[in-house]
Formats: C-alpha cells, structure tokens, sequence
C-alpha cells in the first residue's frame, strides 16, 4: 500500500529513487513522483498511473541531485490524478513529504491550518504533513518535523526534505514498514528491501515509534519525545537481483507459480527428516508442557492467508486434536475476542504488514495472549512483533496474488499440526510416515506437474476466458482451496467468481448455475463419493464442469467436461499441489484477456491500511 523509498549519497538521486519505485511498484500504482534537491531548491516531479508516466516526464532529463524521495501511490484520500500524487509540499515549496498510511486526524488539521493560511493544493491526507511542518518550521527542521508528530494520528510511513536543510532525509514510522539501508557512503529509506537490492545488504528494520535521520554518509535513529539515539542492530538481507526479477518469465506471476517446486522445499527444509520421520520447528519456543496444555489454536489472517489459515484450522484439528479456530483478522480485532491462558495465536501473512493482522495480533498481546508469526518477509512488522513464530521461506512475492506464498503457508502449517501432533500423540505413525513421505516428494511432483500440463492447461483457460461467472467447489481441506482458486480467477481477470464447499452449494449458489456458469471442482480422493455426487447436481442443472482429479480416475472423464489430472497424495499433502492448476487457470485466463496480472486493478500487495 504505497511505496517510499530516499536517498542521500554520491550518486545521482534520481536513478537510484526510479530504479527503488520500479521494484515497489507492487505496492501501488496509482500514481508515482520524485521530489530531488538541487541548488537548495525541491525539484518536483509526478504523474498520474504507472512509474513509466513519470519516466516519460523526467526522460531526458538529468539532474545532479544526489538526494531525494519518491513514491508510488496506492490512494485512500483523494483520486489517483497528477495534484494529488506525492510528494506534497508545503505552501512555499520548501518542504516535500512522501507518505505510506493513514492520517486519520487529518481533517481537524487541515481545517486549523487554514485557519492560519495555508493553501492546499490535493485532496489527500497526507498533504497535511508537509504544511505542519511548515507551520512548526523556525529554521530547524528536524524541530519541526517532531513537534509535526506530535498532532498527527493514524498509520505512516514518512519522509521528509527541506529544501535549506541540504541532502538531509528525516523519516518516522508508526504503523507502516521502513527500513534504512546502510550502503558505503549513502543511506537509504524504503519501505521494503527490493528498492535496495543490488545498492546494500544492510539494513535497520526501524520499530514504530521511531525517528532516522539520514544525510549522505551519516544516520541517526532517535526517540522522537526523549529526543535520544536509539543503537539498534543492523541486520542483513539476502534478497537477491535474480529473485526480484522476471529472470525470464513474461510475469512475476508465472514465475513464482513455477517457483513452487522450489519453495515447496524452502517451507519444510531442515523441518522433517526423512530418515526417522520426525518435525522440528526451531522459532516456536513452545515445550511439550506447553504443547500438551494447549487448549485453542487460532489462525488469524487475511485474503489468501485466512484461506490458509482455513486449511490449518482443518488440520490442526485432524492431527493434533487440539479445537482450532481461523478467523479473518479485520473481524476478530473489533469484535472483543475472549482470550483464555492456554489458547495460542498464529498470525499468517505473506508480507507480514497487513494492518489487520497487525492490529490484531497487537490487541491478542495487549490481553497476554501467546502470540506466534507464520510470514514470509523476514523482518516484517508482524514477525518482529509477535517475536517468534516460523517463516515460510518462498522468497519475495512481487506478483499482486498470492501463489506461492500460499503452498509455503499451508506446508509450514501442515508441520505445526504435525509437531503438535507428534508431542500429544494424536498423530498414528503409518499416517506421519505417509504424509513426511509425500511431502518430501512433492517438489518434484510439481516440478513434473509443471512439465506435463501446461498446454492442456492453456487450452482449458482459452475455452473458458469469455465467461462472467464460475463457482468454485472443493470439500473438506479442498474447501479453501475452491476458495483460493475463486480468489485467484477474480482479482486478477475480474470473472465474478465463487468458492463454496461443495455440498453448500445446495444451499443456494445452484440457483445461478446454468450453462453459462461453469463449475471448477476439485475432486481428488478425500470424500470423493459426496463430490462425484455434488457434480452430477450441477452437471443435471447444465452446468459445465472443469474438475481437477486424479491420475487414474476413469469415472471423472465421462461425468466433467474437461479433467486436469494430478498424482494422488496423502490427504493432507494432496490441496497444496491441487491449487497450482488453479492458479494457472486463472493466470492464463487473465492473460488472454490480455490483463495486467501482477498489477490487477484497485488491488496493492501489502494493505497497509485498515
Ligand atoms: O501479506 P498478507 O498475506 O497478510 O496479505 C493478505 C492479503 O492481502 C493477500 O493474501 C491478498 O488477498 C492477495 N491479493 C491474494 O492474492
């Protein structure tokens, strides 16, 4: 939601500010701008939709600033057009800011400021930031953006130029990501690691609360009330050119579906031994007291984590038999949840700054409830704040849906149940073994999935890229992966599509089916019958039906219109390759419709805010 990135050093600012807002054009693109200092002036430049506008506007133009800030807007406050891109200024264009967040006060101070003169020019929130500065401004910048944090509330991410406080960036965050990026002789601020890799490995995840300041080769962190130095630990990043890269794909999308085979791995490696079947989770420091004790789990996400957080409730139930909950984070944060001493927490999210998952995880600590992680981004707001937990490991997500992510979610939360499992006894061995077995051969069994079923995958999209409507079915721990598959078609082709368990439909979705509305049911081998059953409903009602099956099924070809075939697994292991055609349906569906599907419109990678 937004990207920010800033720069101070001894290269030209404006390639390194273009190059940071490319890759974290994920995170928005409404609009993108770049305010440079030069000659102790602001140089502003912005525009309306994708960074290529803003590329058009400043192309051919080299300026030798060596700092600056830029932005790439996801908007909440104001239409994406040119006036209300960031940056913003104040009324003497003195002062530029770019912001990530939610100024929630910011119609009580706009209309205060007003009182006092000042001209606004955009409709959004964030304006107010650089006029407080200005109204504060006695000549000390760093004065005036504190005394600025003082009135303001809500959600941000900020960063800040004063045009006679040359090269000096002073960031603050509460509530949205910001790293500082240590490099030789030049300092960066950006709200996630893909905007400084190939510049530096080394970086300072600031905490909420907390003020940078950064000037060429100097950074200060500090409190912003006590006005002190905070020390805090740099740390090192290991993303890489190559991961942030199509590396050869004609999206991030496809590159990351493919990815799978890989990060399917990257989830249990070092977890399970093959040799004597055992799970081990280093981040969880629960003992198996406390693992016996445990009376509730709860999963708590959003989007397609809460479908992961569905498949965990579903298996940690079945494995550990422990009661399991998963609860979509934006409900369970409003809704005064109980919260007894030996219920524990598990929050999902890829990027690990989802403001509701955030917001709730906070608000289980805040009532001493245990609280653990389950994200991929390493150092995002929700591991750090929950502290411990275990990380998915698929590398970064660029595309806006989640594909891989997901399977590394359901596999990391497969083994939770499993490790719980293993220290209540509830696991029998023959299943443990079975489901270790499979899952250490699932990356190839991907990886040959992959190789095998592309181009039927392709004639089954191209067949069905023209319809309005299609529902989604799946039973048991397929229900969240019809969901998933639905989630999937929708954002990224925008088909209205729909994911029920399969015997729901019942209940109301067939009296939409007919045979314009096609029906996607997975029907690999757990409750098969009920399945079978549920697509001779639909196929009576003229429905076409596309199921994904398994290899060897004979009764599947004559009942569905069109069979995609994977190999059969322990019942556990089986949805984390049943959604991979899925995905490439609703990839190869978009495609042909010639959208955009890592940048699907209205939607951004990480919601920043509520
Ligand atoms: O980063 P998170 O996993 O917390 O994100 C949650 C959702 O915003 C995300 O899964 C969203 O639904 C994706 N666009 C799904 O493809």
């Amino acid at each position: 939601m937004c990207g920010i990135v800033g720069y101070t050093g001894n290269k030209k600012a404006k390639d390194i500010l273009i190059s940071g807002l490319k890759n974290l054009e994920y995170r928005g693109y409404d609009s993108a701008g770049i305010c440079l200092q030069e000659n102790n002036e602001l140089l502003i430049f912005k525009d309306k939709g994708r960074i290529k506008n803003l590329i058009t506007i400043i192309d051919g133009l080299s300026p030798n600033a060596i700092s600056g800030i830029g932005h790439t807007r996801w908007a909440t406050h104001g239409e994406p057009n040119q006036i209300n891109s960031h940056p913003h200024t104040d009324c003497k264009n003195s002062i530029a800011i770019v912001h990530n967040g939610i100024i929630e006060n910011y119609t009580e101070i706009k209309k205060f400021l007003e009182s006092k003169g000042h001209i606004f020019k955009s409709e959004t929130d964030s304006e107010v930031i650089s006029h407080l500065i200005e109204e504060f401004y006695e000549g000390d910048f760093k004065e005036a953006f504190l005394n600025m944090l003082k009135i303001i509330e809500g959600a941000y991410a900020i960063l800040a130029m004063d045009k006679n406080t040359p090269n000096t960036i002073i960031g603050a965050r509460k509530g949205s990501p910001l790293i500082l990026g240590i490099g030789n002789n030049e300092n960066f601020l950006v709200s996630d690691p893909s905007a400084i890799v190939g510049y530096t490995a080394n970086v300072v995840y600031l905490d909420d609360g907390e003020v940078v300041i950064i000037k060429n080769n100097e950074f200060e962190i500090l409190d912003p009330v006590s006005k002190k130095s905070i020390n805090k630990k740099v740390e090192h990043i290991s993303w890489s050119l190559k991961e942030i890269s199509k590396d050869g794909y004609p999206d991030f999308m496809l590159k990351e579906i493919f990815e799978q085979q890989q990060t399917i791995k990257n989830a249990f490696r070092g977890r399970i031994s093959i040799e004597n079947y055992d799970v081990k989770l280093g981040g969880l420091k629960l003992t198996p007291k406390d693992i016996q004790d445990i009376q509730r789990v709860f999963f708590i996400s959003c989007g397609t984590s809460w479908h992961a957080g569905i498949y965990a409730k579903y298996v940690m139930e079945d494995l550990s038999r422990i009661i399991s909950e998963h609860e979509y984070a934006s409900e369970f944060r409003y809704r005064n949840p109980l919260i007894k001493e030996d219920d524990i927490f598990f929050f999902i999210s890829q990027s690990g700054e989802t403001a509701d998952t955030l917001a709730a995880l906070k608000l289980v600590k805040q009532l001493n409830g245990r609280v653990y992680g389950i994200t991929n981004v390493v150092g995002s707001s929700i591991a750090r704040e929950a502290g411990q937990g275990v990380y998915t490991h698929a590398g970064p997500e660029i595309g806006v849906a989640s594909t891989k992510a997901f399977t590394s979610q359901l596999v990391v939360t497969l083994l939770i149940a499993l490790y719980f499992g293993k220290f209540r006894k509830t696991v029998p061995q023959d299943k443990l073994i079975k489901i270790i077995e499979d899952l250490n051969k699932l990356p190839d069994i991907v990886e040959n999935f992959l190789k095998k079923n592309i181009e039927i995958l392709k004639s089954i999209s191209f067949k069905y890229k023209d319809i309005s409507n299609a529902l989604y079915l799946g039973r048991g721990l397929n229900f969240p992966i019809a969901l998933e598959g639905a989630l999937k078609l929708k954002e990224i082709s925008y088909i209205h599509a729909e994911g029920y368990p399969a015997a729901e439909m019942k209940h109301g979705p067939i009296a939409l089916i007919d045979k314009n509305f096609p029906v996607f049911v997975i029907a690999t081998r757990e409750l098969y019958e009920k399945v079978i059953s549920n697509i001779e409903e639909v196929k009576a009602r003229g429905a076409k039906v596309v199921a994904i099956a398994n290899e060897g099924d004979k009764k599947i070809t004559k009942l569905a219109d069109d069979v995609i075939f994977v190999p059969e697994l322990e019942y556990h292991v089986q949805p984390i390759i049943n959604v991979i055609p899925l995905q490439l349906i609703a990839y190869y569906i978009a495609s042909f419709k010639g959208k955009d599907v890592d940048k699907p419109r209205n939607l951004a990678k990480s919601v920043t805010v509520e």
